[in-house]
């Protein structure tokens, strides 16, 4: 047996129940009468690995990981979850210390440069920001053309690529000052890209940002304000926004930031790997899930049936029905991120003095589904779709709305592995194999014998 397991960044902080277990130098796989010995590589909290990269060219195999629920296709010092507690970490920070304590702004920093800025460097990164907030006005046209029931996602995806129409002049994964100068225009604009889509889908004329404003206070601006009266952003809203934004700025590798992972390994811009993460992000069963649970909740709200009938639902197979904003393929356990949106949920409600029927149902909701075993034996507890809706309404934000905003919180995450792939010395195009199970070679038959 060779060498010790190779140990990928810092020795664990704390022990997790992978790292109580001490990891094996190697793994031994025996196929037939060979013997293969394979890298056993664990990372800095103590997560195991076995590295296949060389099993093909040594015996000819390769594995088989449908969804890839046990493939690590990279490694990554970006965010640490564990899913089993309901650990979550962006560049080792818990995440309800960020929530507490961060904003959107320093939190897109820390993601896409590793460290928490000084005040001056994070000075610097808002007054960044603040230069490319405007879009060029030719991509007002573009609005023109979307049908006014375009769903927001549609349009946003639409328009995040166009930009690589716009700006030429950044398009080289390669050169780290077009990176720079694409990831400043992408932070800036989206917020402005978004809102101009919401005032297209009700016909009100598009909002200018205002860079006197912070963040999240523009986009509620850009979002609420009409040219014919003053408005003033309520700092509740603006704080409950900017700490959604935070809750859903990186969690590794989902679906969609793979997918920005996947297409930027080819070497296809920034712009053009964003825009690809957004339409994987708007599938129902990823980030698509917070418009449609609330939308469960509003069919369950209208339905004298009540909670249980869809409880029953959710657990007949045959029904198609699922809960939808509950369920993960990584947490076991509470989503720490649905804990802060709960909390936020009564925090607002209960400023604004309001009762919102929709967070009752959900409530309730969650209360039977955690004490039904057929939740508790599969682990599912509410996601950071459950309640995230909940907020978003109180804010008056419009539920076509509310993936395009999740869109917003996770751009930083998926600019910084976007970063990261390329800062890497192993990148290579993501090509993954597949064990064909089609028909064996047979010959082709001309239309007039078939
Ligand atoms: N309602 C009812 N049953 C469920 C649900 C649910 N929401 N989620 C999973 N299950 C069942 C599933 O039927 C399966 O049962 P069995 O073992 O008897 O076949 C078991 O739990 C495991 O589910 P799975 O589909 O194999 O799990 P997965 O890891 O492939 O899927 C998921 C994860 C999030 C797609 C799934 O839980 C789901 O469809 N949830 C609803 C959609 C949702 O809320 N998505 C947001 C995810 S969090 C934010 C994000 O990623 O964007």
């Amino acid at each position: 047996m060779s060498g010790k397991a190779g140990t990928i960044g810092n020795a664990p902080r704390e022990t997790t129940v992978a790292a109580q277990q001490a990891a094996p130098e190697t793994a031994l796989l025996r196929l037939g009468d060979q013997e293969i010995e394979l890298p056993v590589v664990v990372g800095s909290e103590g997560e195991h690995a076995v590295d296949i990269s060389k099993l093909r060219s040594q015996t000819g195999y390769i594995t088989l990981d449908e969804g890839y629920v046990n493939t690590g296709t990279t490694t990554s010092a970006i965010t640490y979850l564990d899913g089993e507690t309901g650990i979550l970490r962006y560049r080792g920070y818990p995440i309800e210390e960020l929530a507490a304590h961060s904003d959107f702004v320093e939190v897109s920093y820390l993601l896409m440069f590793g460290e928490l800025p000084s005040a001056e460097q994070l000075d610097e990164f808002r007054q960044g920001l603040r230069q490319h907030t405007m879009l060029h006005e030719d991509i007002k046209s573009f609005y023109s053309g979307f049908p006014r029931d375009a769903h927001p996602m549609a349009i946003l995806g639409s328009v995040v690529g166009a930009l690589s129409t716009f700006y030429q002049d950044s398009l080289d994964p390669k050169d780290p000052s077009q990176v720079n100068i694409s990831l400043y225009r992408l932070m800036a604009k989206l917020p402005t890209i978004a809102a101009f889509s919401h005032k297209k889908s009700i016909g009100q004329p598009f909002i200018y940002p205002r860079n006197d404003l912070s963040y999240c206070a523009n986009f509620l601006q850009m979002m609420f304000a009409v040219p014919t009266e003053e408005y003033t952003v309520d700092p509740d809203f603006a704080e409950a926004l900017n700490l959604l934004l935070i809750v859903h700025a990186d969690h590794e590798q989902n679906c969609s930031t793979s997918t920005v992972r996947m297409v930027g390994s080819a070497d296809a811009n920034l712009f053009a790997s964003i825009s690809a993460g957004i339409c994987a992000l708007w599938g129902p069963l990823h980030g698509g899930a917070n418009q449609a649970c609330v939308e469960m909740l509003e069919r369950i709200k209208a339905d004298p049936d009540g909670v249980g009938k869809y409880v029953d639902l959710a657990k007949d197979k045959d029904s198609g029905f699922r809960l939808m904003g509950f369920g993960h393929r990584v947490y076991k356990n509470y989503d720490p991120r649905a804990k802060i949106i709960r909390a936020t949920c009564n925090r607002l409600l209960s400023k604004m003095d309001r009762k919102d029927p929709i967070f009752e149902i959900a409530q309730e909701l969650e209360s039977v589904a955690l004490s039904d075993p057929y939740f508790v034996e599969r682990k599912l507890y509410p996601n950071v779709d459950f309640y995230s809706g909940v907020v978003y309404r109180a804010l008056g934000i419009p539920v076509g709305m509310f993936t395009v905003l999740f869109a917003m919180g996770r751009l930083p995450g998926w600019i910084a592995h976007w970063m990261e792939m390329h800062e890497s010395n192993t990148k290579r195009i993501q090509r993954p194999r597949q064990v064909y199970t089609g028909a064996q070679k047979r010959e082709y038959l001309p239309v007039e014998k078939r």
